[in-house]
């Protein structure tokens, strides 16, 4: 027997993987205490297999909470823990980009692996490391892509279109969702300065009179979005359009993003949010069944 447990804010998701699972599905009881701790009640007496759903956007309350949840559920019966979290934080600082740098990916990578058994994620910001077994050493990574959803989803409503990827990172994403779609696709060079400073060199492929659709793993501020954007329309792309797995859009980006000239944004269900247009919940719960 399995339970899938999930905090309130995530609800909406959980409920369509345990439908998808035929498992049961438990919310964590969360009261926050006037000095910002928080007090976890999780369900009395959890089966021998546990998942935790947890995506984390916005990430540091909710790493706490999840590793005390996960702490709680081991001392309530769990004896494996699969973190589920279709979107993991902290990837993209793989390195020390400068002296002194945490690289937060290896030890955030760490830290889950103590605690849970098995991980499943989805289009993890993995660039310089090879997969997930080398994020989380020693326990079971299960990294799944949107790419060809997202890529087919595009196919379907903008047929002809050129995915372009808006740097060298997302050339992983773009390639499969191409293929998966029979699309055509290229990458620019992206550099960027600063949190909200990004300059996007198209690439020699042209862009004149096509139907363009950005693809990347993550939009958070939307200025990569929104340089790759300028980019293509002042080479005179006939529309451009967005589809990303990881739909954060901190502050103003969906207006920025908006007001760079993209004329539609679709991404995947990892992250709720309007732009919400295609599931991975099927995927999910495939890759539940199979650490079960
Ligand atoms: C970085 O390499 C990622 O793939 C994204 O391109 C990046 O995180 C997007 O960030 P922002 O929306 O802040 O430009």
């Amino acid at each position: 027997m399995s339970l899938l447990l999930a905090f309130e804010d995530e609800a909406g998701l959980a409920a369509r993987l345990a439908s998808a699972l035929g498992w049961t599905l438990a919310l964590v009881d969360v009261h926050r205490f006037p000095d910002g701790e928080t007090r976890l009640r999780l369900p009395l007496e959890l089966p021998d297999h546990v998942a935790l759903l947890r995506g984390l956007q916005q990430p540091n309350d909710k790493l706490v909470q999840l590793l005390l949840a996960a702490a709680g559920a081991r001392e309530l019966g769990a004896r494996h823990l699969t973190l589920v979290s279709p979107y993991l934080a902290y990837m993209r600082q793989d390195m020390a980009f400068n002296p002194g740098e945490v690289v937060s990916q290896r030890h955030l990578g760490r830290l889950l692996a103590a605690s849970f058994d098995s991980i499943v994620t989805v289009d993890p910001h993995l660039h310089r490391v090879a997969n997930m077994d080398e994020v989380v050493p020693g326990k079971r990574g299960v990294a799944l892509t949107a790419a060809a959803l997202l890529g087919q989803h595009v196919a379907r409503l903008v047929p002809g279109a050129l995915l372009l990827a808006p740097d060298e990172e997302a050339g992983q994403w773009v390639r499969v969702a191409a293929a998966a779609a029979g699309l055509d696709h290229a990458t620019c060079h992206k550099q960027r300065h600063g949190d909200r400073e990004v300059a996007v060199a198209l690439p020699k492929h042209p862009v004149t009179s096509r139907a363009v659709v950005i693809m990347d793993d993550v939009a958070s501020t939307g200025r990569t979005l929104c340089a790759a954007t300028r980019g293509a329309l002042a080479q005179g792309a006939a529309s451009v359009d967005v589809a990303v797995t990881h739909a954060l859009f901190v502050g103003d980006a969906w207006e920025q993003v908006q007001a760079a000239g993209v004329r539609q944004v679709w991404s995947s269900d990892c992250v709720p949010h309007v732009s919400n247009a295609v599931s991975v919940v099927p995927m999910l719960a495939a890759a539940l069944r199979g650490v079960s």
